[in-house]
């Protein structure tokens, strides 16, 4: 069993990018499970499948398949074989895997993948239920938080330098939808987990944010 670093939070928190970084720092291993939901969710948009058909989503899953592969310490992403890492970051790609993170066909087929990654490795693994949910006895929870502000800034800043044309407004509207749905939805909703350290960083910085984690892990991990 590996040393495993639970991350959840709202979209748009920094998790993946703080995460990113720990993982760098401390030699383990990123595990993004929202690009999981985000390649399940481009297969069924390719299909033209509706996303709000919880049956049909389910069907259509059965057929792919979702393993990932690390190149240079980051993470790709493989469906059915290809990869489309290149592919999940899309606002519509995003939009439909919270919805079809709600179904629970969806959220089995990715499960299994997930706890197997931290069972070999030491690893930081992000999402939106890692700590209540996928991995429950992780030693290090941490619950990533800011202002619905600070997050629709930061994504509408990161989808302006990737040339996606987007209002502030937007985006600020994506995310609430996002939020709400994520965390009123009844399988294995975005919650803090008791046991999960509380970190708001609307007024931190990356630098910050990452110290004060690497710090939590030195503290807890006693056996090194
Ligand atoms: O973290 P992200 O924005 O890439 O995640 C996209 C969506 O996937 C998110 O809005 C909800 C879903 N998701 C989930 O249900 N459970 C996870 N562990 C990770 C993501």
């Amino acid at each position: 069993m590996g040393f495993n670093i639970a991350v959840d939070g709202p979209s748009g928190a920094g998790k993946s990018t703080i995460a990113k970084a720990v993982a760098r720092e401390l030699g383990f291993i990123y595990v993004d499970t929202g690009a999981m939901y985000r390649a399940l969710a481009l297969y069924v948009l390719n299909r033209q499948v509706p996303v709000d058909d919880e049956k049909a989503v389910g069907q259509a899953v059965e057929n792919a398949s979702v393993t990932i592969r690390y190149k240079d310490g980051a993470q790709q992403v493989l469906l059915n074989g290809e990869n489309v890492t290149g592919l999940l970051r899309q606002e519509k790609v995003g939009n439909a895997a919270s919805a079809i993170g709600a179904y629970g066909k969806v959220r089995e087929k990715l499960l299994g993948l997930q706890r197997q990654l931290a069972a070999d490795n030491d690893v930081i693994m992000d999402g939106r239920d890692i700590g209540t949910n996928v991995l429950t006895d992780a030693p290090l929870k941490i619950f990533l938080t800011a202002s619905v502000d600070a997050r629709a800034g930061r994504r509408y800043k990161e989808l302006a330098e990737r040339g996606e044309k987007e209002t502030l407004d937007h985006v600020r509207a994506g995310i609430e939808k996002r939020d709400y749905d994520d965390t009123h939805r009844a399988l294995a909703p975005l919650r803090q987990a008791p046991d999960a350290v509380y970190l708001d960083t609307s007024d931190m910085d990356i630098p910050q944010v990452i110290q004060a984690i690497i710090k939590l892990y030195h503290e807890r991990r006693t056996d090194v």
